[in-house]
C-alpha cells in the first residue's frame, strides 16, 4: 500500500513518520526547501526526529517529493495542508484548493482520499470532493473521509498512537477504509455519524480552549484590579474535583490552531444565520491581551515607555517550539513600538523572525516575558533588565498578570 501525504508540516510530518512504520510513504509538499531538508534526513519539526527520519528514508519507507507524479499510484491520500484565514480574517481555503488540484491532476487510480486539515463542517462533501473532480481529468471516483488532526506539537505524552482519532466518511466503504488505514498506528478510532460532525467536533474542541483562555485572561484583569493573585485564585478553583477546568492567562493565544479554528466555526454560523457571539468576543480578548500587558508595563514604568529599551523573551507561539504563527509576541512588540519604545527579543529556538534575529538575554530597561523555552533560565531572565514582567505565571520574583 502506498500513501502520499500533501503537506510535510507539523501534521504532515507527523502522520508520515508513524504511517512509514506500515506503509510506504511519500510526502509531498510545494516548498522545495523543506522536500530536500527531509531527504537529506533533516526534520523540522518537534516530535519527529531527524534520527527516525534518516532511518526511515535509509530503508525506503519514506521520502519526500515535490512532484505530483510521484502521488499517481497511490492507495490513500491524506491532505494535511494550512487553513489559515485571509487578511480579512476570513476563511482562506486557496491550500486546500491547490492540494485538490495536486490530487485531482495527478491521481490515475481509484483511491480513499482522507483530510486532516482543519475546516468548518461540510468542506469534504461540497468543497474538496467535487474541487478533486473537477481538476481530474479521469475516470477515475475516489472515496472520500475525513479525520482531524489532533496532535499537540512538542508533546510527549499524547501522540498518534494513544490521542483517540474521529472519523467518518462519505460512505461506508470510505469510514470502514479510513479506520483500517488509522487503526495501524492509533489505538483509539472513535466513529461519528457524518464527515460535518467529525469537522465540528475538532472546531468546537478549539472554541471551547479559545473561549476559556479569554475569560481566564478577563479574570487576571478582574483579579488585578481587586488586588488578588489570579495564580493563587485559579490555583484554589483548581483543588475542586469535578466541574472546573483550569486555564492560565497569557499575553493572547497564538499558531495555528486557537486563534484560527473558531473564526472558521463562527464564520460558518453566521453563514447559516446562527449567533456566534462568544466565539467572536472571545477572539477580541484574547487580542486585546498584548495591549493590556503593554498598559501595565507603562503604568509600572512612570506611565512612558518613550526610549525604553525593551526586551521580549520568548517570540514563539508556545514553550519549546519554533513556531511562530498567530504569536502573541508580534502584538506585544507593536504595543509597545507604538509607545516609543525600542524593542529587540530574545528567543534561540526561533533564532530568526520578520528579518531580525535574536538578541542576547541582558542589557535591557525593561523585559517581557510572553513565552519561557525550558532552555532560558528564571535567574537569566531577572537578571537581563532591572524590571521584568511576566505574562506566563512560569518566572517567580517578576511582575506580572
Ligand atoms: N499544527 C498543529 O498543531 C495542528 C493540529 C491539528 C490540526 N492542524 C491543522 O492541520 C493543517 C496543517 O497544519 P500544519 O500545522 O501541519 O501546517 P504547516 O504549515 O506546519 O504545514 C503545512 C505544509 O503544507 C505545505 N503546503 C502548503 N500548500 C501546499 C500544497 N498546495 N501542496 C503541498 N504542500 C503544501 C507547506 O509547505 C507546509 O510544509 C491545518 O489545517 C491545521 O489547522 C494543525
Amino acid at each position: 500500500m502506498k500513501v502520499a501525504i500533501i503537506g510535510q508540516g507539523y501534521v504532515g510530518l507527523t502522520i508520515s513518520a508513524f504511517a512509514s512504520n506500515y506503509f510506504q510513504v511519500v510526502g509531498f509538499d510545494n516548498n522545495q526547501k523543506i522536500v530536500n531538508q527531509l531527504n537529506l534526513g533533516q526534520s523540522h519539526i518537534e516530535g519527529v526526529e531527524s534520527s527516525l527520519l534518516l532511518k526511515l528514508i535509509k530503508t525506503g519507507k519514506y521520502r519526500a517529493t515535490t512532484s505530483g507524479a510521484d502521488i499517481a499510484d497511490a492507495d490513500i491520500v491524506v491532505i494535511a495542508v494550512p487553513t489559515p484565514l485571509t487578511v480579512d480574517r476570513k476563511p482562506d481555503l486557496s491550500y486546500l484548493d491547490a492540494a485538490c488540484k495536486t490530487v485531482g491532476a495527478n491521481l490515475e487510480r481509484p483511491a480513499l482520499v482522507i483530510n486532516e486539515s482543519t475546516s468548518f463542517p461540510g468542506t469534504l462533501r461540497n468543497f474538496i470532493k467535487p474541487h478533486i473532480e473537477k481538476y481530474s481529468s479521469r475516470a477515475v471516483s475516489h472515496l472520500y473521509a475525513i479525520s482531524p488532526e489532533r496532535v499537540d506539537p512538542g508533546r510527549s505524552d499524547f501522540n498518534q498512537k494513544n490521542t483517540p482519532r474521529l472519523y467518518a466518511g462519505l460512505t461506508e466503504e470510505a469510514s470502514a477504509r479510513t479506520k483500517e488505514f488509522y487503526s495501524k498506528f492509533c489505538d483509539n478510532l472513535v466513529e461519528v455519524s457524518s464527515p460535518e460532525v467529525a469537522e465540528a467536533a475538532k472546531l468546537f474542541e478549539n472554541t471551547f480552549r479559545q473561549v476559556n483562555i479569554a475569560l481566564v485572561n478577563e479574570f487576571a484583569q478582574i483579579a488585578h484590579s481587586l488586588g488578588i493573585s489570579v495564580y493563587e485564585t485559579l490555583d484554589a478553583a483548581n483543588t475542586k474535583p469535578y466541574g472546573f477546568m483550569k486555564f492560565t492567562p497569557s499575553a493572547g493565544v497564538g499558531g495555528h490552531c486557537i486563534p484560527v479554528d473558531p473564526t472558521y466555526l463562527a464564520a460558518a454560523a453566521e453563514d447559516h444565520g446562527a449567533p456566534a457571539t462568544f466565539i467572536r468576543r472571545a477572539n477580541e480578548v484574547n487580542l486585546e491581551m498584548s495591549r493590556y500587558v503593554v498598559n501595565r508595563i507603562a503604568a509600572d514604568n512612570g506611565g512612558n515607555l518613550q526610549e525604553k529599551s525593551v526586551l521580549v523573551v520568548g517570540v514563539a507561539y508556545k514553550t519549546d517550539v519554533a513556531d511562530v504563527r498567530e504569536t502573541a509576541a508580534e502584538l506585544v512588540i507593536k504595543h509597545l513600538r507604538d509607545a516609543g519604545a525600542v524593542v529587540s527579543w530574545h528567543d534561540d529556538v526561533v533564532a530568526d523572525w520578520k528579518g531580525e534575529k535574536s538578541s542576547p538575554l541582558a542589557g535591557a530597561d525593561i523585559a517581557v516575558v510572553v513565552t519561557k523555552h525550558s532552555n532560558v533560565s528564571v535567574k537569566d531572565i531577572l537578571s537581563c533588565a532591572p524590571y521584568v514582567f511576566d505574562t506566563t505565571g512560569t518566572v517567580p520574583g517578576a511582575k506580572g498578570l
